[in-house]
């Protein structure tokens, strides 16, 4: 077997939530094309419909900033599309930018929702699932801010939900390891998706500040993830397990 085999995904599933647009997208192709079958999930129809015919895969539309969504996506794959040997839980971000002292509990509490219990849920029952097969990966698309407070950020709710999924990542992943489960997290710096195109044009010299305080001088490409998903997601990366993969172009290192 050549070291090219070990990413082959033929016979495999994936669910890669969040995967009609930005990261997700980026890594359902790499999937795609290593041979896995695709599935993914997203809050709008028409940007699952686009990512389908490109991706050829089946989609479920489902909003995961709502607990009970997840719970209801989790029914209908696992009545419908099981067995998923691969959980990509990307879905995540924010949309406010209150100050602490300011913050909402209702505000802290959905994006706690929409960064770490929809995946606290679907690691529960997909994950689970995979412990009776003996063979599963789960990806968790953390960030930078998981470890390190943004300059730029209030509020505070994006980096403590990341911070626990990353823990969380690290649990489960002791935990699971004795079933053949491997959960790892990447915690990528600035990409330039739609999210972050989003701050931009409301804030167009982000981009060039942004750029300026990574040592490899811009932002990171979507495309850039791909080949780290597809590591994770296959048997490359059969004895790395509660890692949690910096992808940032050096902006930690100042
Ligand atoms: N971009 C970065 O610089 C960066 C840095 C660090 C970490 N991350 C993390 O990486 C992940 C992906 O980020 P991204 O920049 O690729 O985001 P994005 O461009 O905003 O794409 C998000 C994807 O998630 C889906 N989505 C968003 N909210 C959803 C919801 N409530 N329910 C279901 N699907 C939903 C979107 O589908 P719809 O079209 O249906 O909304 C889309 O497919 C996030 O967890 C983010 O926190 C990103």
């Amino acid at each position: 077997m050549s070291v090219f085999d070990r990413f082959n995904l033929t016979g495999r599933r994936a669910l890669i939530t969040g995967g009609s647009r930005g990261l997700g997208l980026e890594m359902a192709k790499a999937l795609g094309e290593a041979g896995a079958e695709l599935m993914i999930v997203g809050s709008d129809e028409e940007h699952l419909k686009r990512a389908s015919a490109e991706l050829h895969a089946v989609t479920i539309q489902a909003d995961l900033s709502k607990p009970e969504e997840a719970e209801r996506l989790c029914d209908v794959v696992l009545r419908d599309h099981a067995p998923i040997d691969i959980l990509i839980n990307n879905v995540g971000g924010r949309r406010i930018n209150t100050p602490t002292e300011d913050l909402a509990l209702g505000d802290w509490q959905r994006i706690l929702d929409l960064n770490l219990t929809q995946a606290f849920i679907l690691t529960k029952r997909i994950g689970g699932a995979m412990i009776q097969r003996k063979w599963g990966r789960i990806i968790n698309i953390s960030s930078i801010n998981a470890l390190w407070p943004g300059k730029a950020m209030r509020g505070r709710s994006y980096e403590t939900s990341k911070g626990a999924l990353t823990m969380f990542t690290k649990a489960v992943a002791a935990d699971w390891a004795v079933h053949g489960i491997t959960v790892n997290a990447i915690a990528p710096g600035p990409f330039l998706t739609d999210a972050n195109k989003r701050w931009i044009g409301e804030k167009p010299e982000f981009e060039g500040e942004v750029a300026d305080s990574i040592p490899m001088g811009r932002w990171g490409r979507p495309e850039e993830i791909a080949p780290l998903a597809l590591y994770l997601a296959s048997d490359a990366s059969s004895y790395m397990t509660g890692s949690v993969l910096i992808l940032d172009g050096g902006k930690l290192l100042w």
